[in-house]
This record gives C-alpha cells, sequence and structure tokens, in this order.
C-alpha cells in the first residue's frame, strides 16, 4: 500500500485525497500560523475562525483590490464589483437582506419537487456536466427562467465562475466577461418583464429589493446562479465519494430515500465543497493574541473548523444522524450564505435523481476520482 504524502499547504489541502489528518494537526497548534510562502496567516479552530468572520477589521476584499486586478475593467469585473459576497459596509447591507429574505421565503415543499422535476428533465449526461448544470438550472428555474433557456444559463454560469478563481487563464477569463454580459442581459430582461409571475424567486427578490433599476439587482441574480454552481456541485460529488465508501451508507438509503437530506447534510459538515475562505486585515486588530496589520490576509479553513471537538463530538467519523450538528462549511456571521437551505434541498434531489437513474455509486471506487483544480472548492472529478 502506497502512503500517501501530507498536502504541502492549506491550499494544496483543498485538493488533497485525504486532507483531514494534516487539518487535524493544524487545528492542534497554535491559533494562528503564518505560511510565509502563501503570505497568508490560517486559522483552522472554530472558535478562531468564528472571531476571525466576526471581526469587522476583517473584509471580504483586499482595501487596494475590490475587484481582482485580472478582470478589473471587464464585463465580469463590473458584475463582481456589485456582488454581496465581494463587498463590506453600504453595498453589502444594501443587498444582502433582500436575498437573505426572499431565500428564506423559498417554501423546501415546493422547491425539492420543482428541483426535481428540473433534474428529471435533463438528458442523460457525463456526472461531471450533471453536477455542475443540475443546481444552476434548478436555481435558474425557481428565479422564474422559461425551460428552454435553462441549459444556456447554467453555460454561461459555468463560464462565468471561471473569473472568480486566480487559477483562471486569459481564455477562461475572456470567456467570463462574455458570459457576464448575456447573463446580466437575460436577467435585466426577465427583471424588466411585467408582470413577474407570482411565487417565483424573482419576484420576492424584486419585493424585498427597495432600488429598483440599480444594476445591483441582475448582478446579484447572476451571484445566485455563481455561488450556486461549484459549491453544490461540490456538494453533490462529495455526497457521492460518502456513498462510494460506505457500503453500509448505500444499503441504508436503499431503503429510506428520505434520508438523503441527512446524508447531504453531513456530507456538508464531515467534506464540505468549500474548504476555505479569506479575510484581508483593513484595520489593526488582534485576534486569538496575534497582532494582524493592514495589508494582510487570512485563510479561514472552514472544512478544519468543522471537525473541531469544540464543534462537534467525534467530529471525525460520519455520522448520518448526528445530533445538534454544527458546520461552518456555509459560513457565519454577516456574510453566512443564505442559500444553504436550498443548497441542502437541490444536493439532495440531485442525489436522488442520479440514484433513481441507476447511478452505482459502488463502481465509482473503481473508477476512481481526483479534484477539480481550486484553491477553495472540493469538486471531485470522476473519471
Ligand atoms: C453546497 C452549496 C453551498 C455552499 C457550501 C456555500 C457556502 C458559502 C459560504 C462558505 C459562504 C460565505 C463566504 C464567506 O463568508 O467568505 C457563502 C456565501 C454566499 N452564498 Fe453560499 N454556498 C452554497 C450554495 C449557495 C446557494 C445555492 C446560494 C443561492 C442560491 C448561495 C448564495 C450565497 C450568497 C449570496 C453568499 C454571499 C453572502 C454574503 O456575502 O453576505 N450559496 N456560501
Amino acid at each position: 500500500m502506497t502512503c500517501l504524502a501530507p498536502p504541502a499547504d492549506a491550499i494544496a489541502a483543498v485538493t488533497h485525497p485525504n486532507p483531514y489528518p494534516w487539518y487535524a494537526a493544524l487545528r492542534r497548534g497554535p491559533a494562528l500560523v503564518r505560511d510565509e510562502r502563501l503570505g497568508l496567516w490560517i486559522a483552522s479552530r472554530a472558535d478562531v475562525v468564528r472571531e476571525l468572520l466576526g471581526n469587522d477589521a476583517l473584509r471580504v476584499r483586499p482595501a487596494a483590490e475590490p475587484v481582482p486586478r485580472a478582470i478589473a475593467g471587464t464585463p465580469a469585473g463590473e458584475v463582481f464589483g456589485w456582488l454581496v459576497r465581494m463587498n463590506d459596509g453600504p453595498a453589502h447591507a444594501a443587498a444582502k437582506p433582500a436575498l437573505q429574505r426572499a431565500l428564506a421565503a423559498l417554501d423546501p415543499a415546493r422547491a425539492q419537487p420543482a428541483a426535481a422535476r428540473v433534474a428529471e428533465a435533463m438528458p442523460h449526461a457525463p456526472l461531471a456536466d450533471f453536477c455542475f448544470a443540475f443546481p444552476v438550472r434548478a436555481v435558474a428555474h425557481l428565479l422564474g427562467f422559461a425551460d428552454e433557456t435553462l441549459p444556456a444559463l447554467s453555460a454561461w454560469t459555468r463560464d462565468f465562475v471561471a473569473c472568480l478563481s486566480p487559477l483562471s487563464t486569459p481564455p477562461a477569463l475572456d470567456a467570463a466577461s462574455r458570459a457576464a454580459t448575456a447573463l446580466f442581459g437575460r436577467i435585466a430582461t426577465l427583471a424588466g418583464a411585467a408582470p413577474t409571475p407570482q411565487g417565483v424567486l424573482l419576484a420576492a427578490v424584486r419585493a424585498e429589493t427597495p432600488e429598483a433599476g440599480s444594476p445591483a439587482l441582475p448582478a446579484n441574480l447572476v451571484g445566485l446562479l455563481s455561488q450556486t454552481c461549484e459549491a453544490t456541485a461540490g456538494l453533490i460529488g462529495n455526497s457521492l465519494v460518502a456513498l462510494a465508501r460506505e457500503p453500509d451508507l448505500r444499503r441504508r438509503l436503499a431503503s429510506r430515500w428520505d434520508l438523503l437530506a441527512a446524508l447531504v447534510e453531513e456530507v456538508a459538515r464531515h467534506d464540505p465543497p468549500v474548504q476555505n475562505t479569506r479575510r484581508f486585515v483593513a484595520r489593526t486588530t488582534v485576534v486569538a493574541g496575534t497582532v494582524l496589520a493592514p495589508g494582510e490576509a487570512v485563510l479561514l479553513v472552514l472544512a478544519a473548523a468543522n471537525r473541531d471537538p469544540a464543534l462537534n463530538p467525534a467530529p471525525a467519523t460520519f455520522e448520518w444522524m448526528r445530533p445538534h450538528r454544527q458546520t461552518l462549511g456555509f459560513g457565519w456571521g454577516l456574510h453566512a450564505c443564505p442559500g444553504q437551505a436550498l443548497a441542502l434541498t437541490l444536493a439532495a434531489a440531485g442525489l436522488r435523481s442520479l440514484l433513481a437513474r441507476g447511478l452505482r455509486t459502488d463502481l465509482l471506487l473503481e473508477r476512481g476520482w481526483d479534484y477539480h483544480p481550486s484553491v477553495n472548492a472540493r469538486i471531485p472529478r470522476f473519471r
């Protein structure tokens, strides 16, 4: 048996076959560790991650670069600049509550069957294509887009998310800008059409948005699609990995489809698709006894914090029916994910559809997988 080398650092850990023993060692070390090569402070304990997420001296973007240099001045950069995820202060406060309230008002009893119908209508496609396309198509459908527009919307979203990664090549960034223009245009047209059918997510967001006509609305609807895309693909993929590895889970699932919801919740804690996020120091602050200076950056390893024994007992155990499960995999505090409940619903619906189509998760072990290159998202790439 070959011995697996540990990841070289907290970024390599994201796509490592098993980063969790390394994360555990990191967590047992100092509250904040300086990685000079990455130029980052690293936080892995749950209490420190929460403290950082609640500290308003830290921001989601570097002060000198609100939009990444590689896309500044492009259509992708224009959309990026409006996203709640990428803003603090007034721009964040103006847009976040509307999204939050509209998403909270989504009735899971309606969203779940609607997502299931979107999945059923999808043609049979390679597994990876389904994992990325289905969640975006489902959210686009919930927003109020017509069925025939869903394939193009999901393809553009996949292109657009390239602008969120520092690993993207110039051609991928060009494609992201073309996709930003297309998505923004389609969403602005849908938002401009009157009347918006009641009951769709777009109507709820509009009703909650005071400043009609601002580019913030269409940009943040593009944001809903892009926030959904990779993270939910990762949650579906990591759930398939859990099923491939655990024959017992497969056996129990065979007789109880309703357990899929519990499965994806535990996967989101145990092997989360968003492994880390970053914060940038805007003014001097002290966290866990360490002075953080303006301009410095911190990597918050959410995947390590999820397995902090202070957050969940027996954290390394995959416990399907874990009572009082706590996760930081959807963030925490002001920037916490407003799509958590929807993401869990979509992942369960997507898995159910894949399994109903006859996907043999036991055979995934033979096929094997690695992970899509990423600095923060853990998304299996099945062979
Ligand atoms: C498994 C799927 C998902 C995961 C793991 C996930 C995770 C996260 C995390 C960790 C954050 C916080 C980032 C930070 O503070 O730095 C976040 C923010 C956000 N997520 Fe999700 N997310 C998922 C799906 C979704 C979905 C389906 C939607 C909406 C349809 C959504 C919308 C958002 C938005 C708008 C933000 C920005 C919130 C803010 O900055 O205030 N996410 N998500």
